[in-house]
């Protein structure tokens, strides 16, 4: 599956220069990601092995988290509040309330998020001056990647009935925000 734009240079300029406050969010998205797992296996314990998934991606996403969070202590950087993401708001803010479309909505959503973070942790993989933060962040990138297949299997798997056109719709509000939304000093 491919997303169906690219990240303007403007957003990789942006964070090459204040990358500190993109750590910070970073870690946060880390956060974000744990916990929304854990809500994913909470709303829907029934659906055959998407607690299991969900509870091996909070595992990880966990495991992220605490390395971001080592990166941040070992540049001085605290993490503060969570100033909130626009983008993956706008993006929830399509999930549909009745349990089946709600279900393969927040996976379909889920599987966006994941493959944007993928995109931009790529080009931080690629461009960052210092070594052992490209060797970082192509690791975790390539994590991210995992997740964004994990949610698309899981969504072909327990919710594919409309599958395709829900995900072409909102694939083209991903891509909507991403051109839409101020670039920010953040991964989203
Ligand atoms: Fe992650
Ligand atoms: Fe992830």
């Amino acid at each position: 599956m491919q997303l169906l734009c690219e990240t303007s240079p403007d957003w990789l300029k942006l964070a090459l220069e204040r990358f500190d406050e993109v750590l910070v969010d970073h870690a946060h998205c880390e956060k974000k990601a744990a916990a929304h797992a854990l809500s994913m296996l909470a709303a829907f314990p029934d659906v055959p092995g998407l607690p299991r998934a969900m509870a091996r991606l909070a595992r990880e996403e966990a495991g992220h988290l605490a390395k971001v969070l080592a990166l941040l202590e070992s540049r001085g950087l605290s993490l503060g509040r969570d100033g909130g993401d626009p983008y993956a708001q706008a993006l929830r803010a399509l999930v549909r309330q009745p349990p089946a479309e709600r279900l393969l909505d927040q996976l379909l959503v889920s599987a966006l998020i994941e493959l944007r973070s993928r995109e931009r942790l790529q080009l931080l993989a690629d461009n960052l001056p210092e070594r052992h933060l490209r060797d970082f962040y192509e690791e975790l990138a390539q994590a991210e990647a995992g997740h964004g297949s994990l949610f698309l299997r899981l969504a072909r798997k327990v919710a594919p009935d409309g599958l395709e056109e829900r995900l072409a719709v909102l694939a083209a509000a991903e891509a909507r925000f991403v051109r839409e939304l101020p670039v920010r000093a953040a991964i989203h």
